[in-house]
């Protein structure tokens, strides 16, 4: 565990590999893991649910102030829970990945859960040696005073070829296209409200596209223990 609390902040695209790579440099320093796109998941999951319309923008607001949610912060035990409702496979579905976007695009239903997000990683930072949390704009507004600030990315044909394989085991042209609409369409609408297609001053970029995903984890955690350091113009990872 580091000597003093260290927050990591992930942010990227879908497809990007942030989650997995999040989760594995956590289990590795043994931080805590904040999934903050679970978060809202688990409410466009609940507005589903109560049927209230994900365009109504005051329901869905007031949803976000009621919503029962439970988080694992533990990173080798991954649960999310509306309520009673164990809701940590149910928040993949696509019929949620369709609606999400138009919950986390509702300005009150972020300033909620960036409050309850800020919360976790205070309490994280606090009980543990940290915390990796990871979503669109942890890097610029959740914590943008994190220890170390990373925005994964990668090509469009690489996010496709693995959000693809994920959902469908094969990234053929059929499963390509059907992922297309998920991930392109998601990232257009969800970049209107956050900065994560481009990285922010102070921020690092990771273009994983070539990289495998073992090489990913090796170069946070290399940002992390301070072995590397960024290079300050293109904001890319180099050995000194
Ligand atoms: O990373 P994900 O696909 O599980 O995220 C689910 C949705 O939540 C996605 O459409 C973007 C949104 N999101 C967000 O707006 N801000 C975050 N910090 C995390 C996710």
């Amino acid at each position: 565990m580091p000597q003093t609390p260290m927050t990591i902040a992930v942010d990227g695209p879908s497809g990007s590999g942030k989650s997995s790579v999040s989760r594995a440099v956590a289990r590795e320093l043994g931080l805590g893991y904040l999934d903050t796109g679970a978060m809202y998941r688990a409410l466009a999951w609940w507005c589903l649910e109560q049927q209230v319309d994900p365009a109504d923008a005051p329901s869905v607001a007031r949803a976000a102030t009621q919503l029962p949610l439970t988080i694992s912060t533990d990173p080798d035990a991954e649960h999310v829970r509306v309520g009673e409702v164990d809701v940590t496979r149910a928040v993949r579905e696509d019929r949620v990945t369709a609606e999400v976007s138009a919950v986390a695009t509702n300005l009150d239903v972020r300033a909620e859960l960036r409050r309850r997000q800020r919360a976790i990683i205070d309490e994280l930072r606090a009980s543990t040696g940290g915390v990796v949390a990871e979503g669109r704009d942890i890097t610029t507004v959740v914590a943008p005073d994190a220890d170390l600030r990373v925005l994964l990315t990668a090509s469009e044909e690489a996010r496709l070829a693995r959000r693809a394989t994920e959902r469908h085991g094969a990234a053929d042209e059929v499963t390509l296209a059907a992922t297309r609409d998920l991930v392109l369409r998601r990232d257009r609408q969800d970049s209107t409200v956050s900065a994560f297609l481009e990285a922010s001053d102070g921020v690092i970029t990771l273009d994983t596209s070539t990289l495998t995903f073992e090489e990913v984890v090796a170069a946070l955690l290399a940002l992390a223990r301070g072995e590397v350091r960024p290079d300050a113009h293109a904001g890319t990872p180099h050995t000194p």
